[in-house]
């Protein structure tokens, strides 16, 4: 279990990018960060991987401090895991499955184990058929989807998936959405994101972010309606959302129900 306590973070040029964020894992199986463009959530999941040091507070997992050591932060990162916003950062190897079977071979499984975990983590994102591909053929939604594989063929307990929607269409969106349900499953997730649909849909627990600090927290259904919240954290709320409040409709949490919805 994650717990990040009154966290403070300085970039080195003296922008202040998060003040006293607390964030308790225990609220919820997917949680969500949301906040507008440059309000920390990339920030703050380098922090909690220890990319970042944080200038004050702490960072647990399971009751223990998050130390920069070498050796803590390399059994840390066993269990706590990112895909990056950028999948580019991600990816270093030449093709799909050389790529997903490095992290493994580091942590010295054998080849039938890395070949297993390799069609198996693939299938999760729907993704069999790239995996003789070179990594500079892929298209970036498919790079997404690789980089994201490469860690489910971890042991991982949280991962961090930081703006996972980010340049898809509508369908690998959706599809991405799917990913995630299936992910939660096997392991906590925790999502920043500013596509408030996805958050909507798919968080248990959500926290607002403002210029590096939380303004407002709880689950999605009670965050959404607080509009001044919202506005002021310059984010639109989740269209399921306006037509509970327009049409005085139940609140649907999924496009599901409200399409199977008959008065
Ligand atoms: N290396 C850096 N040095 C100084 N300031 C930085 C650095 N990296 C980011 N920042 C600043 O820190 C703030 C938070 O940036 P961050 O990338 O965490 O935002 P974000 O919420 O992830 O935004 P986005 O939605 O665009 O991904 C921004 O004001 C940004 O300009
Ligand atoms: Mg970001």
């Amino acid at each position: 279990m994650l717990k990040i306590k009154d966290l403070c973070f300085e970039y080195e040029d003296g922008k202040v990018a998060l003040k006293n964020i607390n964030i308790d894992g225990e609220n919820g199986n997917v949680i969500g960060i949301i906040g507008a463009n440059g309000t920390g959530k990339s920030t703050l999941f380098m922090n909690i991987m220890g990319i970042l040091k944080a200038k004050s507070g702490s960072i647990e997992f399971d009751g223990k401090k998050l130390t920069y050591d070498k050796k803590s932060l390399r059994e840390y990162r066993k269990k706590v895991n990112i895909v990056f916003q950028n999948p580019e950062q991600q990816l270093f190897y030449s093709d799909v499955y050389d790529d997903i079977a490095f992290a493994l071979r580091n942590l010295n499984f054998t080849e039938e184990e890395i070949e297993k975990r390799v069609y198996d983590s693939l299938d999760r994102v729907n993704s069999l058929d790239l995996i003789k591909k070179p990594i500079h053929f892929l298209s970036y939604g498919q790079k997404k989807r690789v980089s994201i594989a490469g860690i489910l063929a971890l042991d991982g307990k949280i991962l961090l998936m930081d703006e996972p929607t980010s340049g898809l269409d509508p369908e690998m969106t959706k599809d991405m959405k799917n990913i995630i349900n299936e992910i939660k499953n096997d392991r906590q997730v925790i999502i920043s994101s500013h596509d408030m649909d996805l958050i909507y849909e798919i968080c248990d627990y959500i926290y607002v972010i403002k210029d590096g600090e939380v303004t407002a927290h709880g689950k999605p259904e009670d965050v959404f309606i607080q509009t001044k919240v919202l506005t002021e954290a310059r984010l639109d709320k989740p269209w399921l959302i306006k037509i509970y409040e327009k049409f005085n409709t139940p609140l649907f949490k999924s496009e599901e129900e409200f399409i199977n919805y008959n008065k």
